[in-house]
Parts: structure tokens; sequence; C-alpha cells
């Protein structure tokens, strides 16, 4: 029986340099500011109990962005004046946000200021790539970048607060949702999640330029049954603790405000209701200061969950677990000062609660200046300015993984004679804005057929969409074959609509909708060279299009710039530079298809029968988690582990050397995983633990050294204590999960 080594802090630092984040020294935010502090208490130990109350609440003043909901109205403005709302969400705009804050802050008893808040996802009028394609760039300064330019637009426009980042592990492409967060690892999803934390907030929440941030959705979401959204979650705690919650620790760690909790059940209990969740785990544990919103609803969903008699009853199960925020159902509002007259919740409970949200109002400096500098004018130089435009593009570009290239097709000339863009995805406006794209303007997206058209300006470029997304239509499809027959190459834009992916939006077959693959099929046909430019929200089961087509680039939905992103990669202006932040199925019955599974006690061996695999499909994925080509190629070489016997307090340290065998310069992103070989609870065949880019000229070797804390190394275990094991561990240092060299190492007490 092996000794257990028990990790009493668990260090995410990383010391690879494209993994910055730090957890705070027992795992605790830093002190609260006293002065923060007494100013909350003075200002409670005024308020009344329907204001307190208020405090809790907050409407949609806008659109909706769930079942219900209606613009601002006469009733809601009454609201602000007597102190009954907290919080208003979608409503954007300096003016709307100024008139209705100095209702707040000069008609109302209390003057509390109103907080604004708004789903600030991938842009806000400069539209950036959808989040699993930001992930997909593996590069968290160019997500930090990200979410500093949509915090800038955002908080100049007067909102306060978005609700992101969506920090869900997605294990299943099925769920739509998946578009929304950072695809299927813990790490990498803790890299995003801090990195788009540190952008939202910037280095001083009080700053006019940075808006407060929401780790959503606490917890497992991204767990649901089937890929079904909004679907139960039965998850084992260790899983819960070690896959999902990784990114929400780190997420809290970079300074996170606030969360929303869950729609979900997690093992019978309701996140909304959860004291586990809510109290245990975020509180007591981790040390959370900040707030806790429902999400849309969510506590009036404690009823049809069978969790809840009645509205009263889901209000005070959800106070009392340490919910803070009331979005949309009334509940807090109707029955609060019952519950509190009748016993049921404590006063000093509702007053944690207004604690908590007076707090964050101060740390965003709204009792300093309510509007927080936002003026149509500041607007005016902000919104889409053309540096944040510039940094979309960016973005863009670093978010495309290619995914195929045979005889190197890709990078095109520019001196192409005759180019056929075909597909309903290449001159669209509306669809590359992905999901969640906010207050976008579709009019701003540069086209794939634009972006073709400025870069390739000698060519001559014929068009054709060739069918619709969706749908049995094939009429069009001849046309599209009569263009591609002129051509020298195709580019064919092909993928899902941006409301085929997101919430509400899961997906029963991830195969190409409609009769697109028809469409591939019909062109493949003309032998001529076709470029598959994939647009789409999820990992996608491509089988017959890998096979047959020479060229593929996972473009996801890139936002505004997506024309001149994708036509920077196609002609050679930026060489692809994305890996895959999920892995993508061959059929869609392979899901879940991740690379950071169980072994089995039968592991899956295509060529051996009594083994845990499918007998119509091979057990690897089509694409395996960190994938992605570029216009060079890189050779692995010399590992050497330089800590091969370590304690739990060393480091793991491990060198590689890495050579750029092809012509062209590029950049690798060198990835390195380790799996724990025996376990007092079984482990996961690999898991990333940090990962570099390294920029390579051709024929140019450099050595890389990837090091972590082996404090890394720990899991959750039958105890629930995080704990580090001795004994072997293998590690990879590779190009993605599949591949990669081999070594070992030893964990001693
Ligand atoms: C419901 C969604 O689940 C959540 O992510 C979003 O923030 C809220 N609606 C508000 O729009």
């Amino acid at each position: 029986m092996k000794l257990l080594l028990f990790a009493s802090v668990v260090s995410l630092v990383i010391l690879a340099p494209s993994a910055v984040f730090t957890q705070a020294a027992g795992g605790r935010n830093p002190a609260l500011s006293p002065a923060i502090e007494r100013s909350v208490d003075s200002i409670l130990a005024g308020l009344t109990l329907q204001e307190k109350i208020g405090q809790l609440v907050q409407y949609t003043g806008g659109w909706s962005t769930g079942p219900t909901g209606r613009s601002i109205n006469d009733e809601q403005r009454a609201f602000i004046k007597e102190g009954k709302t907290g919080s208003l969400l979608n409503v954007i705009g300096s003016s709307v946000t100024r008139e209705l804050q100095k209702i707040a802050v000069e008609e109302s008893r209390a003057k509390i200021p109103l907080l604004f808040g708004l789903d600030v996802i991938h842009g806000f009028k400069t539209t950036f790539p959808i989040p699993l394609a930001e992930a997909a760039t593996w590069d968290a300064d160019a997500v930090e970048l990200s979410a500093r330019v949509s915090a800038a637009e955002a908080a100049s426009s007067g909102v306060h607060w978005t609700f992101a980042p969506m920090v869900d592990i997605a294990r299943d492409p099925r769920w739509g949702r998946i578009a929304e967060g950072s695809g299927e690892d813990p790490y990498l999803g803790s890299v995003m999640a801090a990195a788009r934390v540190r952008g939202f907030q910037g280095r001083d929440l009080s700053n006019p330029t940075s808006i407060m941030a929401c780790a959503k959705h606490y917890a497992a979401y991204g767990g649901a049954e089937g890929g079904r959204d909004y679907n139960t979650v039965e998850v084992s705690e260790q899983t819960l603790r070690d896959v999902y919650l990784p990114p929400f620790k780190a997420a809290l760690d970079a300074g996170a405000g606030t969360f929303m909790a869950s729609f979900n059940e997690i093992n019978g209990v309701p996140s909304s209701g959860s004291r586990f969740l809510l109290t245990t785990i975020l509180r007591d544990e981790w040390g959370f200061d900040g707030f806790v919103v429902s999400d849309w609803n969510s506590i009036g969903e404690l009823i049809p969950h069978g969790y809840a008699a009645t509205p009263a009853h889901a209000a005070e199960l959800a106070i009392n677990a340490g919910l803070d925020m009331d979005m949309e159902s009334r509940c807090f509002r109707d029955n609060l000062q019952s519950l509190i007259e009748q016993g049921k919740v404590r006063t000093a409970t509702l007053d944690v609660a207004v604690r908590r949200i007076l707090r964050m109002k101060f740390r965003l400096g709204l009792f300093t200046d309510p509007y927080r500098a936002s003026t149509p004018e500041r607007e005016a130089k902000t919104l889409r300015s053309a540096a944040n435009v510039e940094a979309a593009r960016n973005v863009a570009r670093k978010a495309i993984v290619l995914l195929k290239n045979e005889g190197h097709l890709l990078p095109l000339s520019r001196t192409v004679k005759t180019i056929a863009v075909i597909g309903p995805l290449a001159e669209n406006h509306r669809d590359p804005v992905g999901t969640w794209a906010g207050p976008t303007d579709t009019n701003n997206v540069v086209t794939l057929l634009d972006g073709i058209r400025e870069a390739a300006p000698a060519s001559r470029v014929l068009f054709s969409p060739g069918c619709a997304i969706d749908g049995g239509d094939t009429a069009g499809i001849a046309a599209a074959v009569a263009i591609a027959r002129q051509a020298d190459v195709v580019l064919l834009a092909v993928g899902e609509s941006e409301d085929m992916s997101g919430e509400a939006c899961s997906r029963s077959s991830l195969e190409l909708p409609g009769r697109q693959a028809d469409l591939a099929r019909a062109v493949q046909a003309t032998g001529k060279p076709t470029v598959l430019v994939l647009m789409n929200g999820r990992p996608l089961a491509l089988s017959w299009e890998a096979a047959n087509l020479p060229a593929i680039l996972e473009t996801w939905f890139l936002g505004h710039e997506t024309g001149h992103a994708i036509a920077d990669v196609l002609f050679g202006a930026y060489a692809p530079t994305g890996r895959l932040p999920a892995s993508f199925p061959r059929v869609t019955g392979q899901v879940p298809v991740y690379y950071n599974h169980k072994n089995t006690g039968r592991p899956s061996d295509d060529s051996v029968h009594y083994t845990s695999r499918y007998l119509d499909v091979p057990s690897t994925p089509l694409y395996p988690f960190g994938f992605g080509l570029t216009y060079t190629s890189f050779s692995y070489g010399d590992l050497v582990v330089a800590s091969p016997r370590v304690r739990a307090t060393d480091s793991v340290s491990v060198r590689v050397t890495l050579k750029n065998t092809g012509t062209k310069e590029g950049e690798e992103v060198v990835q390195f995983y380790v799996r724990d070989e025996v376990g007092s609870l079984t482990r996961p065949v690999r898991e990333l633990k940090a990962f570099r880019r390294v920029r390579l000229k051709p024929g140019q070797s450099t050595p890389v050294t990837m090091t972590i804390p082996a404090t890394d190394l720990a899991f959750t275990g039958v105890d629930m204590r995080r704990r580090v094991e001795p004994g072997m561990f293998s590690l990879f240092v590779g190009p993605n999960a599949a591949e990669g060299l081999v070594g070992r190492f030893e964990v001693i007490e």
C-alpha cells in the first residue's frame, strides 16, 4: 500500500511561459479592503428590509436572453426609484444607462448605484472569434487582449459586468454551448479562464475601461447527459473536482468578481440550491468574497427540477445555499420579506448577500463615479476603433487550425488565375459572428469572398453558394460544379449556421447539415484541388471529407474579421498556429471521445476483439485534442527527463530538442502531458500539464524545457483530499494528445 503525500496547498503555478496564472496563498482572495468593508457596513446599517432585498434583484431591461423578459418600462423605473432593483441586464448605451443610473443615485432614498450586466462573450461592437475558437489559439495573451478590447468597448457603453468567461468543460460536442467555452481540457480551460478574467477586469476593477467578470456556469453544466442543453448531470465528486472545477478555481484566482450558478442539477441537487457548491466549496474551501448570481430564472426552475415546491421554497433554498442575486425569477423579490418574517431565512444571511454585492459595487468604483465615465463621445471613440478591428483580425487568424494539407496545397499563390469560392458560408454576413455576438452589426463582417477578392486582386474569383446550410435543396449544386470546373483551385466554405451552436442549440448529428456533404462530393468529383474551409461552433464528424479532400482549414466562427483572417492564412501572410481545443470524432456515435479518458481493464485495441471499442469505427478520434498543422514541419528528439526522481515538493522537468524540418519559418505548440501509471484511484491515460510556443526558422533547432511543480500531479482521492501519490509516471512531449516522445519519472516519498 502506497503512502500518500497530501498537497495542502495545490499550486497551479506553471513555469512554462504560455500559461502564467498563480494561486493566492491558501487559495483565498487578497485581503478585504478595510475602507471598503467599513463603507459597506455603514450603508448596510441604514437600509430598510425592502432596500436590502432590492439589491439582490436583477431584471432584464432590454431584450430577452431567456424564456421571458421585456424592455425597460415604467414599472422598472419605479422599482429603481424605490430601491427595489440592484442590477439590470441587457441595457446598453451610455445615454440610457446614465439616465437609469441617475434615477438610482439621485431619486432613490439609499442612492445605491445600479450594476449593469451583459453577456459580453466574444466582443461588443467589434466581434472577435467565438470562445472555442479563441481557445484554439492556445495563446493566453491573444485571449486576454480580446477580453480587454471587449471590456473597453462595453464599458464605454455603460456596461459594468459581463457574464463571462464561460469556463464549462465540454466533452460532448453535441452540446451547443461548447462554442462558448474552451473545450474539453481542464488545464487549457484554466489558462483561458484566467486570461479572460485578466482581460475583462484589467489590473484594477475600478478603472473605467474594466468590467467585472463572472465565471459561469457553476458547475458542470457541460456535463449534460447526451449533450442536451440544461440536462441532468451525474458526475463523481472526484471528476467534478478534477475536471469540471479547475477552470472556475483559475478564474477565482485571477480575481473574478462573480460566479453564476448553473441551470443543471448535479447528482440530484440543482446548482442554484446547492449549499455544497455555493458555500462549502466556493466560500469555505476557496475563500471567494465576490457574489453569486443565478442564471436566468434558475431559482424559479428549482420547481420543475422537483427540488422546490413553490417560489418561496425556491427562494429559501437558493439564498440559504449561498446564492446572492436573483436574475429574473422574481422569487427573491416576492418572497424574501415573508421568509425573513417567518424565520426561514436569517437576516444575517440576507445581510451577507447584500454585503457581497455592495462590496463589488465599491470595487468597481460605482460609489465614486456611478457612470464610470461612460459618455457618447467616449463610445464614439472606442467602439470599433481601427486598433480594435486590427486586434480582432490578429486573434482571428491565430484561431484557425490547419487540419490537413496534402501535397502542400496551402499556402496558395497570389497569382493563381481562377479561384472558385463555393458554399453557403462564403458570402455570408450573418453566421460568421457565431453565437452570443450581442450587439454586433453583421454588416461589419468581412466575408470569405470579400477577403479573397481583397487578397488576390489579380485572380479571377468566381462565386456560387451551391446550397443552403440546412434543408434539402440541391438545385444550386450544378452551378457550383460548373464554376469549380473553370477554376485552378476551389475554396469550399461549409459548416453550420450561427444558431446551430450556443444556448439551447444542441444537435444529435455532428455531420455537415443539409446537403453540404453532397455539395462537397460533387465538387471533389471535378478533380479540382479543393480547400475545405469549415465554419462551425463545435467539433464536427468529417470522416469522408478528411479522407477525400486535400486541404482542410477549421476556421470556427471568427467574427467580423473572418474573410481577412482566412485569406491571411490561405495565402501564407500568416502561417497557421491554432490547435484543437477538443477532439474531433469520426462519427457522431463515437462521442463522447476525449483524450484524457480512463484506460479501462481492456484498453481499446482495434485488432483485438474483447477490448473497449466500437466494431464499426476505429477507437481513435479523427483529429486528436491539441492537433494542428502549419506550413512547415517539426521533429522532436533527445528527450531527457531532468528529474527522474522527485519529491512532491519538487519540480518535474523535461527537455527535448525541437527542429524545424521544413522549408518555412513556423511556430510549434509544444505540449507536455503526464500519466500517473498506478493510483489509489485510476487516472486518465494522459493529462495536459503545460504547453509552450516555439518559433523556428527552417533547419533551426532548439532545446525546449518544460517544468511543472510536482504538486500539479495531485488528484482528488477517495477521501476527497488532493494528493500526489508516490510511484511511476509517464510523460509525453509532443505536438498533440496522440503523439510525442515518452519518458518516465518517479515520485518518491
Ligand atoms: C442564460 C445563459 O445560460 C447565461 O449564460 C446568460 O448569461 C444569461 N442567460 C443572461 O443572458
